[in-house]
């Protein structure tokens, strides 16, 4: 059994989570979200090392966590070297935009990316995009103001495709047939941006392929997901209104009963 931390800004690291909770039972997770802050796509890069930082510590200090899931592009693409360098110890997994996953998916080798802006302008994502083959074409779509609308307390679906409309047009449907979701928020509103854009644009997620990447590492020799005869426990941590935050997460995580969960106010 082991003590696994997952932190992001807010509620989108729940999308990879859920997975986790639903795949890897029988383990203690800590979920930290750090709603003060929300969201991370609009900081700079050295503020989101720093806060990365910040986090891994207290999540290894203060929660004895052995595994951390940064839950979050925005924090992978500019924190996770530096976690990693300064927490050895630890085992440290990112998220990163399905950008490989898209190029096994797509017909027309366009590929639109929707990210956070920290995230689309990180050394680590163009990195990424640079590692890819040249006749591949990449659309960027920054996701400006899409978090804000799916941390709101209730789904606003009217105005979530009213920013569809907006920044994903369906113009652009001829530009690109695979859309990479490269923020753990966008798998919350999966169903709105595929009515939006049809059903012949694909969409890929990664939090499953994170998920896979914590089974290999709590598991190594086990093939594929076994239910574990012992009983896990969940944790969450936030650092405003703690209650708001449990009802909200309640309503995205319809799988997974919050109702005995514990949810700390975090003073970080
Ligand atoms: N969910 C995060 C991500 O994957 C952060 C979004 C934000 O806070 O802007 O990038």
């Amino acid at each position: 059994m082991s003590t696994i931390g997952f932190f992001d800004s807010g509620l989108g690291g729940l999308s990879v989570l859920e997975v986790a909770l639903s795949q890897l039972p029988g383990h203690d997770y800590v979920y930290l979200a750090d709603t003060a802050n929300n969201p991370y796509g609009e900081k700079d890069g050295p503020w989101i090392k720093a806060r990365g930082l910040l986090i891994a510590e207290h999540l290894s200090r203060a929660h004895g966590c052995e595994v951390i899931v940064v839950a979050c592009n925005t924090a992978t693409a500019e924190a996770i070297q530096d976690i990693r360098a300064h927490f050895p110890a630890l085992r440290i997994i990112g998220i990163e935009p399905g950008v490989k996953p898209a190029s096994l998916q797509t017909q027309t080798k366009r590929i639109g990316i929707l990210a956070t802006k920290a995230t689309l302008e990180s050394k680590k994502f163009n990195a990424l995009l640079a590692s890819m083959p040249a006749d591949f074409e990449f659309f960027k779509i920054p996701g400006t103001g899409l978090v804000e609308l799916i941390e709101e307390p209730t789904r606003n679906d009217q105005l979530i495709r009213a920013w569809l409309m907006s920044n994903l047009p369906p113009t652009r449907e001829c530009a690109y047939d695979t859309l990479v979701l490269g923020c753990t928020h966008y798998p919350f509103i999966k169903d709105l941006i595929q009515s939006h854009l049809g059903p012949s644009i694909a969409l890929i997620d990664t939090g499953q392929a994170v998920v896979n990447h914590l089974a290999r590492h709590l598991h190594p020799q086990q093939q594929g997901f076994q239910t574990s005869p012992q009983q896990g426990s969940l944790q969450i941590l936030c650092n405003i209104d703690p209650n708001l935050f449990l009802s909200k997460a309640q309503k995205l995580l319809q799988r997974t009963p919050l109702s005995n969960v514990e949810v700390q106010l975090l003073a970080l």
